[in-house]
Parts: C-alpha cells; sequence; structure tokens
C-alpha cells in the first residue's frame, strides 16, 4: 500500500490500450483513486478500433481521459510504403507521449512487436524520445489460465471443469508472459456460455485493478515526477 513518505509524489500515470466494449477499462476507471489503485490517473486510453466503446467511457467520464486511436490497416494504407513495425512504433510513439508509468493492455487486440516492448523496457530509444529512467511495465489480461488452450471449445464440450483468467507481463512470446495474477474461474455444468462469461468478467474486473496495483506499487519513483508535464 501507499507509503505515506510517497503521498505527495505526483499521481502514478496509466496508460490503457483496449480495442472493444472496454469493460475492463471501466473497472479500472472506477478504481482510480480509490483504495484499490491510490493516487492514480488514467492519462490515455488508446484504440485500434474506431467504435471501440471503451473510448466512450473514456471521453464520458469525469475528468476527461485523453483518448488517441490508431488502427493497422488505414495507417498502411494512408501512409504508403509504412510497414507493421511503423506501425507499432507510431503506437509506442502515442503511448511514450503520455509518459505513463505502466501500461495495460485491457482487450487490445493487437499483437505488440518486440520492438515495441524493447522501446517499454528502455532498451530501443524511439527518435525524438528521451531514454527512459527505467522500465515501463506492461501487463496484459487474458481469458486463460497459464499454460492453458484457449478452453472455450472444451468448455462447450463439457470436457473441462475449470477454466480461469490471467493477467500476466507482455513479453514477445504471445500471452506467455509470467502470471502476476491468475484466478480459476468454476466451470457449472450446462451453464449457458453467456453465463458462464459473465462470470468470467466479474473476476476480471478485480483482477485486472489488482494486478495493476501489483505493478504500480513497484514504481517507486513515477517517470512523471521527472517529467515536466
Ligand atoms: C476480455 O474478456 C479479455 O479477457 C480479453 O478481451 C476482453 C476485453 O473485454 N482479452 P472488455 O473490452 O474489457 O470488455
Amino acid at each position: 500500500m501507499d507509503d505515506p513518505s510517497t503521498a505527495t509524489l505526483p499521481p502514478r500515470r496509466l496508460a490503457v490500450l483496449i480495442s472493444g466494449e472496454g469493460t475492463n477499462l471501466q473497472a479500472l476507471i472506477n478504481a482510480q483513486n480509490t483504495l484499490s489503485l491510490p493516487n492514480t490517473c488514467i492519462v490515455l486510453v488508446l484504440s485500434n478500433r474506431k467504435n471501440a466503446r471503451g473510448l466512450i467511457h473514456a471521453s464520458t467520464t469525469l475528468p476527461l481521459i485523453p483518448t488517441a486511436y490508431l488502427s493497422l490497416q488505414p495507417f498502411l494504407k494512408s501512409n504508403l510504403g509504412k510497414t507493421l513495425e511503423d506501425y507499432n512504433v507510431e503506437v509506442a510513439h502515442i503511448v511514450l507521449h503520455a509518459k505513463p508509468d505502466a501500461v495495460v493492455c485491457a482487450g487490445f487486440m493487437h499483437i505488440v512487436s518486440e520492438g515495441f516492448l524493447d522501446v517499454f523496457k528502455g532498451t530501443r530509444i524511439l527518435e525524438g524520445k528521451e531514454v527512459l529512467a527505467r522500465e515501463v511495465p506492461m501487463i496484459n489480461i487474458h481469458p486463460a489460465l497459464f499454460g492453458q488452450f484457449d478452453g472455450f471449445e472444451a468448455f462447450q464440450k463439457g470436457e473441462v471443469d475449470e477454466l480461469g483468467i490471467m493477467v500476466h507481463c507482455v513479453v514477445k512470446e504471445v500471452d506467455h508472459g509470467e502470471p502476476l495474477i491468475q484466478r480459476r474461474v468454476k466451470v457449472v455444468k450446462e451453464e449457458a456460455i453467456e453465463a458462464y462469461e459473465e462470470r468470467l468478467h466479474k473476476v476480471e474486473w478485480e483482477i485486472i485493478v489488482e494486478a495493476t496495483w501489483i505493478v504500480l506499487d513497484e514504481v517507486q519513483l513515477p517517470l512523471s515526477s521527472n517529467s515536466s508535464s
């Protein structure tokens, strides 16, 4: 929990990357500046889908949360000769501009490149950007237990009796980062998939906040305390 000696530090800054409904984002919005995420402020919501409802959550909450939208295909079409890696770099630029202390992928349907991750590790410096004072942790929520296959088909066939959710650190091997938190969710025989998903979502909303706090709490000195904005 927050140490009283850090109470005067500027808020910890969070960037959230989304693609869809944004219910996990909403959980983070509700938690910011509460006991669950003390002294924390969401400084950017970036979506790679224009119609992501999460963008509406961000722009209708008070205080307003800055949003950004950048989709791969339109980016490639309007920037002939640019590549997937250029897209990754552009997203990294937008996120870095917000000077986040941590980045949360909350249903972000884009596989980030190794080069993208290197930027946040601080081992790759983007043109026009300063050297990061330290690594910016990046986490992702994934609807499966560590090492588990995508369980929905097995669920529908009644072959498994528990599935789960994890929040893990983002690494170059997709969805294989070390779990910060994972929670098992029991499969109830003959339950409709919709009902199961609803139960799963409720667990997601808890653990995304808990995992975000784990990484933010490790951030002793927010990057933002060294910055001018
Ligand atoms: C969640 O189910 C998450 O596990 C998956 O994408 C979904 C995002 O949901 N990676 P939402 O956009 O936060 O409602």
